[in-house]
């Protein structure tokens, strides 16, 4: 996640660029950057925040009525000044631009572009499409960046401008965000409203595979092929709170709905054509072969993601794997060697319990693989290689998009220890890598239908506890569930295994009991279904999650969310959906402060 903001008029827009790029800090502070256009294009880039790129730029004015500039959340290429956008074609080009997202066809484009004679000063993914509108560009900046736009394959955000064309802003978008402000005489282009909204609150959104002319007397869109497109300009109302959240009232709910979009950027590039490359985990095939065990190591949140590791790990690559609570781990005496994988998983990279159990395995030897969703962070120091989920930033405390980012990397993670090991034939590997490649759209799908557990919190937002149950994949479900519902709405929870309740837990049933329980189609479904029969006996009320299609589950259950049907294992990513939203449902009837719960803290840096 990044943001862009762009303007062309008849106002210096040095200050009007700042002012936007600090009110999208919120979505990445790596680095920011701002480009100026005044006969030449004057760039400056820094590493750090906002307030870093302003003391570098100064107080004077600036002659400039055209200018980007953006603020960087990083995933291809360090934190670094250099990886910072805008970023320039070849010198003297008179190209810069600014990108949000992940091309994912880059390291095509820039082994063909390096033979054509470009020369790339950045580690970025972004720097192909200034070289592209570089190499297409004959005058006309409008057809340079539709041909440059038609090469790329992933999905992104850009805009760009030229030296020579200073009443014009291009910009295009596939599914990243990018929004248009029209003033008088003067025209934003931003990744969100509140960039533009001091200025004016008239927009015309930006729809996926469009392109965009910004220029000072309006924008027009455009298809990938030329054509023109119509786009009513909307008002917005909202207040300055409610733009920071996009509209949603909260963090959490924006970021909830944001999965998909963190899902697509985790996989990105790493799934092209069918082929998975995972850049960063610096094992060999050899090495990969060799491993005889896996451990996952974590807290909270993140623990549940690495549990589903586990079972990947076990399914896919057949290595026996284990997982287990950081503060938990690192007291044990575990047994471990050169040949132990070490996952640790934290969304932050700073979990202080976390940290340390990865150095305790680094001590034994083992090869610490951290996950993680902070570049720079201690976690990424403290390991031999890092995956970076690309969630972006999570403000919300109970975290959502960066459990289902962990979760896609774990599915990444054990297809490629899987194919590398021969562990999984080449045909099942194929089906599950076109699944996972699905997966945003259906976790789309699945948040679409977020209005179904509307019903369930009315009745049960008095509830006094609440019992959740799953089996196998649906586990961690079950355990992820029940936490995001006592972190929020604070009513007591307890999450078991559906097979090992009928041991105690079945003590807490009676007919005020509502029971979730994570029924999706696996083999071990009918199980869960002779469980659910178990807590109907009691008089407790079933809300179970099951694919769709298994229609009969409708005969036991009281309430049944549906998901889409997709691998028995790939339903761990969309079966916490409409889990996040009833929590998030049953908190809001309660008028809890859902986005900053009580006693507790987004990064947890104490024993
Ligand atoms: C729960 C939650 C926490 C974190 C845990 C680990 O919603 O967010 O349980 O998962 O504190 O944090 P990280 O992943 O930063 O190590």
């Amino acid at each position: 996640m990044c943001g862009i903001v762009g303007y062309v008029g008849d106002r210096e827009c040095k200050e009007l660029l700042l002012t936007g790029l600090e009110r999208l800090e919120y979505r990445g502070y790596d680095s920011a950057g701002i480009a100026l256009v005044n006969g030449s294009i004057d760039v400056t880039r820094r590493v750090g925040r906002v307030q870093m790129l302003r003391d570098a730029v100064g107080d004077g004015s600036h002659p400039a009525t055209l200018g980007l500039a953006h603020t960087r959340w990083a995933t291809h290429g360090g934190v670094t000044e250099s990886n910072a956008h805008p970023i320039e074609a070849c010198d003297g080009s008179g190209v810069t631009a600014v990108h949000n997202g992940i091309i994912e066809n880059y390291v095509q484009l820039r082994t063909r572009l390096l033979e054509q004679g470009h020369q790339f000063h950045t580690d970025t993914d972004s720097e192909v499409i200034s070289h592209l509108v570089e190499e297409h560009y004959d005058g006309d900046l409008v057809e340079a960046v539709r041909l440059a736009y038609n090469e790329l394959h992933g999905h992104f955000a850009f805009a760009v401008i030229h030296r020579d064309h200073p009443n014009e802003i291009l910009a295009a978008r596939r599914q990243c965000p990018l929004v248009v402000g029209v003033g008088d005489g003067e025209t934003f282009m931003a990744s969100a409203i509140p960039a533009f909204m001091s200025e004016t609150r008239r927009v015309q959104y930006v729809l996926d595979d469009e392109i965009v002319v910004a220029t000072p007397e309006g924008a027009t869109f455009l298809t990938g092929e030329g054509d023109v497109i119509e786009r009513p300009i909307e008002h917005v109302d909202w207040d300055e709170s409610a733009a920071e959240k996009q509209g949603y009232e909260t963090f959490m709910l924006k970021e909830i709905h944001e999965q998909p979009d963190a899902i697509a950027e985790t996989i990105g590039e790493r799934l092209y054509h069918g082929e998975l490359q995972l850049d960063g985990l610096n094992l060999d095939e050899q090495q990969i072969r060799e491993l005889s065990r896996v451990v996952i190591l974590a807290c909270g949140t993140a623990y549940h993601a690495g549990l589903i590791g586990r079972y990947l790990l076990e399914e896919w690559a057949r290595i026996p794997s284990e997982s287990d609570i950081a503060s938990e781990w690192r007291y044990r005496r575990p047994v471990i060697d050169e040949r132990t994988l070490v996952i640790a998983v934290s969304q932050s990279g700073e979990t202080i319990d976390t940290i340390a159990a990865m150095k305790e395995a680094r001590a034994h030897g083992a090869h610490v693989l951290a996950v993680t969703n902070v570049m720079g962070s201690q976690a990424t120091r403290d390991c031999d290689s890092v995956l970076y989920t690309r969630a972006g930033l999570e403000v919300g405390v109970a975290a959502s998009k960066t459990f289902t980012s962990q979760v896609v990397l774990m599915y990444l993670l054990a297809l490629k220890l899987g194919i590398v090991r021969g562990t999984i034939d080449a045909t099942r590997a194929e089906t599950l890598l076109a699944q996972v490649r699905a997966l945003p759209e259906l976790a789309q799908q699945t948040l679409d239908r977020g209005h179904l557990v509307e019903p369930i919190a009315d009745r049960f937002w008095e509830s006094e506890f609440f019992l959740y149950l799953g089996r196998y994949i649906g586990l961690p479900i079950a355990l992820e569930g029940a936490l995001k519902l006592k972190e929020i709405s604070y009513i007591p929870t307890d999450a078991y295994a559906a097979g090992e309740m009928k041991h105690g837990p079945i003590a807490l049933l009676d007919d005020s009991t509502p029971v979730v329980v994570i029924a999706t189609d696996n083999h071990v479904y009918e199980k869960v279904l002779s469980n659910i029969q178990e807590v109907r006996a009691r008089g407790a009320h079933v809300i179970a999650v099951a694919t769709e299609g298994n229609t009969r589950i409708e005969e036991l259950a009281e309430y049944v969310l549906y998901l889409p049907r997709t691998e028995p294992e790939l339903q761990a990513a969309l079966a916490i959906l409409p889990l996040q939203q009833l929590a998030y449902a049953i908190a809001k009837r309660r008028g809890l402060d859902i986005d900053k719960p009580r006693n507790l803290a987004k990064t947890v840096t104490v024993e």
